[in-house]
């Protein structure tokens, strides 16, 4: 396949790409004409192709120009696959090392953007068929799987494996293989879970141990002792007490 004719599939895989994915697109015609996901991307794809052929201001022309036309600011070295739409795009913003592979759905708002704080490869890297809702930030050098979802208004910093819902701030795994992830805990062996779980055994078992001695030592306790552990080392205490104060009442008639 030549490369104008791999440009030209690419952009026939932006037009069925929006015709699947926006219930509202009626025909193609409508969608090239009017449709600002698809004008940007279609704009990028030119922009793209004079970066890599040295024209870089060229390439930064166009892609200025599609910012004000459209409000979807791509860099032109982004590495975008055919078959992707965004949706209604204004405030997407897609940043210079960013990989999109193919069937991806991007709406409104969305930033692939950097941390800041890398430098290089510094922009997420999403993979086929990922859908990112409205408003989503996804930061930093890092990928997300595959068939993923990231859930409107998420900041996503890390990694998201394949098959995954993301949601929240910073952005959470809630659902994975279409189980949440509650559910999955209860199969799958998590080693953090499992400690957690052991201190807090511990914790009550030092709790209980407390309570017991604090009740030995203070008969005025006789009230937060309500196991029968305590309640039976108090009663012993009492027993004992009673015991050594009838010996000084016998020593102190004695002495009388
Ligand atoms: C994330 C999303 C895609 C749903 O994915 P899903 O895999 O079907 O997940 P579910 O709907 O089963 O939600 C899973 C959990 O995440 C929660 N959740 C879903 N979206 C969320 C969000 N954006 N923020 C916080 N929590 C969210 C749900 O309440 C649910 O929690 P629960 O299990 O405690 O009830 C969807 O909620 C979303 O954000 N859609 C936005 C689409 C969009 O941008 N539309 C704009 C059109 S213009």
């Amino acid at each position: 396949m030549s490369k104008k004719e791999k440009k030209k599939s690419k952009i026939a895989m932006d037009l069925q790409a929006a015709m699947d994915k926006d219930p509202a697109a009626r025909n193609k015609f409508e969608i090239f004409f009017t449709y600002g996901g698809f004008k940007a991307l279609y704009r990028h794809r030119f922009a793209h192709w004079f970066y890599n052929h040295g024209a870089k201001y060229l390439a930064k022309l166009i892609s200025a120009g599609t910012r004000r036309k459209t409000g979807i600011d791509i860099h032109p070295a982004a590495k975008i696959a055919g078959g992707v739409f965004i949706d209604h795009g204004v405030g997407v913003v897609i940043g210079e090392t960013v990989e999109i592979g193919t069937n991806v759905l991007i709406y409104q708002g969305v930033t692939l953007g950097g941390t800041g704080k890398d430098t290089g490869k510094r922009h997420p890297t999403i993979e086929d068929n990922v859908m990112i809702s409205a408003g989503a930030k996804v930061l930093g050098p890092i990928t997300v799987g595959h068939n993923s979802k990231i859930g409107a208004g998420s900041v996503v910093l890390k990694d998201v494996p394949p098959n995954s819902t993301v949601v929240g701030v910073p952005g959470r795994v809630v659902k994975y293989n279409d189980m949440r992830v509650d559910d999955i805990d209860q199969k799958l062996p998590d080693p953090i879970l499992e400690e957690f779980a052991r201190l807090n055994k511990r914790i009550a078992a030092l709790e209980d141990a407390l309570k017991v001695k604090s009740c030995k030592y203070s008969i005025t306790m006789q009230n937060d002792c309500d196991d029968d552990k305590g309640a039976t080392v108090i009663e012993e205490e009492i027993v004992e007490l009673k015991h050594e104060i009838d010996e000084n009442k016998e020593k102190l008639h004695a002495d009388k």
